[in-house]
């Protein structure tokens, strides 16, 4: 028998070099006692809407606030509904409720994962007045048909890019196609802070103005606030160490592209279903989901040989207690959202691993499968 490789799912240690780096900026901040705002934030929007080509760039508190103030900042008509796909984390359906909207939950594809085109247009109607576009797992959501219904149906677009830095659709990055873009810097993710961070992109000077203000208590000077925001600041610590680790970003990303070709050539033809994208979408595979109809004993198979794998998600949103009652849903017992759940397993990706983690882990899987 083949010798057991212990392969991690994440690994958050970095190397000796960035390590360094991130200390003595801390201590640097330290000693300047430079702690909210400053340079670093600075520094870090302009780094990140470089990276993104997006013209604006405001760090925030988390994924999760950047979402909540880029609805608000759309200033949608109150109780309108709000188009989030049934299988993601939960924040963009969070944001929904808690702006005072009316949820709507589209169905997924089960090739990317990414909401299904045909579900919005069973859902959209004369209520509705956004789309969440989540780009899950790193894929990008199809854009061109969400754009050609946001455009017939005069709806504003957000993009949840928090599982995607730097993933394109046809050549362009994501975040740059709906009226903002989010982002999380949550440690496990492409771009992950040493806590919780965020971001909002946009090319919209205006909605750039409005989500400032939102997300720094309603402030243009001091003791000057035109209107009633909140605190949703990314700070100075979190700001320096993302300065340090979007330098290894991209190659990071191309790492995890290669591992994905690895497993995606390795596990063709196995009965293994693997991801299927469409040659415009360029993803930055933050996870590598594979569906099995026998999914529970695959999991403890691949732990046996050292794989440790991960669940994402259990249950679509529809099914959770903070959303049965409140959302309008398309046909969920039959979706492809509960056929995902019962079926999905994210097998170890990312720059901790190397091409011959990749084909232990295939091999493993088409050993359980054979
Ligand atoms: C798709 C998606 N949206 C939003 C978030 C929320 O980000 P945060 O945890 O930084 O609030 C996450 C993070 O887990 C996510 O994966």
């Amino acid at each position: 028998m083949q010798k057991i490789r212990n392969i991690p799912f994440i690994d958050l240690s970095l190397g000796k070099k960035d390590q360094n780096e991130i200390t003595n900026n801390i201590i640097n901040l330290i000693d300047s006692s430079n702690f909210i705002g400053g340079e670093e934030v600075k520094k870090f929007q302009q780094n990140f809407s470089q990276f993104n080509d997006s013209n604006f760039c405001l760090g925030v508190a988390n994924g999760t606030d950047a979402i909540e103030i880029a609805l608000e900042s759309l200033d949608l008509p109150k109780n309108s509904e709000v188009i989030v796909p049934n299988f993601t984390f939960l924040s963009p359906a969070e944001a929904v409720i808690r702006g005072g909207y009316k949820l709507v939950l589209a169905d997924i594809n089960l090739d990317d994962f990414t909401i299904s085109i045909e579900s919005i247009k069973k859902l959209v109607n004369k209520k509705t007045s956004a789309i969440i576009a989540v780009h899950l797992f790193g894929n990008p959501c199809n854009m061109t048909e969400i754009k050609k219904i946001t455009d017939q149906f005069n709806l504003k677009l957000i993009e949840d890019c928090s599982q995607a830095h730097g993933a394109r659709f046809r050549g362009k990055k994501v975040g740059n196609f709906g009226n903002l873009g989010t982002f999380s810097f949550y440690p496990t993710k492409n771009l992950g802070a040493f806590g919780d961070a965020g971001a909002i992109v946009t090319n919209s000077k205006r909605l750039f103005n409005i989500a400032q203000k939102i997300a720094n208590h309603g402030r243009v000077d001091t003791y000057d606030h035109v209107l009633a925001g909140r605190n949703s600041r990314l700070d100075a610590f979190q700001a320096s160490v993302l300065n340090q680790k979007i330098k290894t970003l991209k190659k990071n990303n191309e790492l995890r592209v290669k591992q994905a070709s690895y497993l995606l050539d390795s596990l063709d033809g196995s009965i293994t279903k693997t991801i299927k994208l469409s040659s415009f979408q360029s993803s930055v595979f933050h996870q590598f989901p594979i569906l099995s109809k026998d999914r529970d004993s695959l999991l403890k198979y691949l732990k046996k040989r050292g794989i440790n794998c991960g669940i994402y998600y259990p249950n679509p949103l529809s099914k959770m207690m903070a959303f049965k009652e409140n959302a309008r849903f398309d046909n969920a017992k039959e979706s492809n959202c509960y056929a995902a759940s019962k079926r999905i397993l994210s097998i170890p990706i990312g720059p901790h691993l190397n091409l011959k983690d990749s084909e232990y882990i295939a091999n493993a899987i088409q050993s359980f499968s054979t």
